[in-house]
């Protein structure tokens, strides 16, 4: 059992929370080129292009194209972007 502690920064994010307010409004349709949510075979081919999850984790920090910086989640740390990543491409 977790409880959710809000502490100084901000209230605890799970990776679904995060996805449904910030990453499923492009990553759930694949608007704009965004690989889609559960595409795996999507997401893994740009990961063995970039040196894996943490290749692309890092381009969802600075943004890359029509991505924006952290995919709008200025507050989500890189954890909790890692999560949301991992969530929505099913890589490890
Ligand atoms: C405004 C639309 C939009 C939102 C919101 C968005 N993305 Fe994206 N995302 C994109 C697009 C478009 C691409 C493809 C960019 C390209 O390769 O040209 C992308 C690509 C990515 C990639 C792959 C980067 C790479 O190196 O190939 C990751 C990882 C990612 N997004 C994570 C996220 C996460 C996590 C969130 C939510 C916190 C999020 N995105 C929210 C549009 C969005």
């Amino acid at each position: 059992m977790e409880v959710a502690v809000a502490a100084g920064g901000g209230a605890a994010k799970t990776p679904d929370e995060i996805i449904a307010k910030h990453c499923n409004a492009c990553h759930g349709t694949g608007l704009l080129g965004a690989p889609k949510i559960g595409d795996t075979a999507a997401w893994k081919e740009r990961a063995d292009h970039q040196g894996g999850l943490d290749g692309i984790l890092a381009k969802a920090i600075t943004g890359i194209n029509a991505m924006p910086p952290k995919g709008t989640c200025s507050d989500c740390s890189d954890d909790d972007l890692k999560g949301a990543i991992e969530k929505m491409s099913g890589l490890k």
